[in-house]
């Protein structure tokens, strides 16, 4: 059995101790957050207010990371220093600079530093990816993005680092919409160009974007994607996904895929996300695949997790967009 511990005790944190529990791999023993308040969150468990202490005091398999984002990169290295793997929360890094400075840790210290980018691991994200280089469908044309969520000043006013430029790297971007960004890419191809305008419509006492409109290039190919992004809607709708091909078109929606015949209109249910029974696992059953798929690769020594180098390929999306937007300007990726 894994030792693990998990370090932040805030909203995702549920998810993940819930993750851990249902795993044949792991067992939970420490937890770790800088509010003593959060002592009787876990029983049965040790309890830490502080980092370093508790990765000497405990002999530790691996650390989940479920903390604000500007602590990532600090404690991923503290962690790793010590030779304990690690499953950090998105987003990776503040920045693309800060994530290629994890890029060797794995090797320097023997460990596995896995990233929760857990929509790969959604049935309908494998299956839409093992559809992409079928010629049966013709030419790729291009995909589109679209994530229509409410944060109001309620959710800021709890965390307000969440609303920090300095403290969250950026707001609907990082926070929010990464895992739709990482997506677009990871089934439809690297990008190479991005032509894009991020806003803050609704949050004025933020510094963050809370709105993202971005035109982006496929690499080597004629075929584009277009992205919306906002945390200005009145609801948290469902994340829609589509690839267009010349024949036929795929659409993730409501937690579905469905294949669109461009001629007829046709529609066909192909799959869908799988659920966990119970009220904890409102997220989905992703956060689970990642978090076991990450322990398995620990115990087997496979490369079967979603690493550094992987995670580090939405920041850089992330910073090309804050760029375009900033300069008005298409820009290389
Ligand atoms: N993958 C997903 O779908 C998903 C969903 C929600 C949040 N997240 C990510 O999870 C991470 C945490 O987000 P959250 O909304 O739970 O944040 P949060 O603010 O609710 O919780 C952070 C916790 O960390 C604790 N903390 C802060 N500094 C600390 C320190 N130095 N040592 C120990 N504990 C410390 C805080 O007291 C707090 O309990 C973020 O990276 C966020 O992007 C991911």
């Amino acid at each position: 059995m894994l030792k693990v511990a998990i370090i932040g005790l805030g909203t995702v944190s549920p998810i993940h101790r819930q993750a851990v529990e249902d795993s044949k791999f792991a067992k939970l023993i420490a937890v770790c957050d800088i509010d003593k308040d959060k002592e009787s969150i876990v029983e049965g468990v040790n309890f830490y207010t502080d980092i370093e202490e508790m990765l000497d005091s405990e002999k530790l398999d691996c650390v989940h990371i479920c903390l604000p984002h500007f602590l990532h990169f600090p404690t991923i290295i503290q962690c790793a220093k010590k030779g304990i793997n690690v499953f950090t929360e998105k987003p990776l890094t503040l920045s693309y600079e800060e994530a290629t400075k994890l890029f060797d840790l794995e090797k320097t210290y023997h460990i596995k530093i896995g990233v929760c980018l857990q929509n790969r691991y959604n049935a309908t994200s494998i299956k839409l990816k093992s559809l992409m280089h079928n010629k049966d469908y013709g030419k790729f044309l291009g995909s589109k993005g679209i994530v229509t969520w409410c944060r109001t000043m309620d959710y800021y006013n709890t965390a307000p680092w969440r609303g920090k430029i300095k403290l969250a790297g950026s707001g609907v971007l990082m926070n929010q919409t990464i895992h739709t960004l990482d997506l677009l890419s990871y089934i439809g191809g690297d990008f190479d160009k991005i032509n894009a305008k991020a806003i803050n419509f609704t949050l004025p006492l933020t510094e963050i974007e809370d709105t993202v409109v971005a035109y982006l290039k496929y690499k080597d190919s004629e075929a584009t994607s277009i992205y919306f992004a906002t945390i200005g809607h009145c609801a948290n709708s469902n994340v829609e996904i589509e690839m267009v091909f010349e024949k036929v078109s795929f659409k993730i929606f409501d937690n579905k895929l469905y294949k669109y015949d461009t001629l007829t209109f046709e529609q066909e249910f192909i799959c869908e996300d799988k659920k966990l029974d119970g009220s904890k696992h409102y997220y989905g059953a992703s956060h689970f695949f990642a978090i076991d798929s990450f322990y398995a690769a620990i115990v087997h020594n496979t490369n079967d997790y979603v690493n550094v180098r992987q995670a580090a390929v939405s920041l850089k999306l992330i910073e090309t967009i804050m760029e375009s937007s900033q300069e008005n300007i298409e820009k290389p990726v």
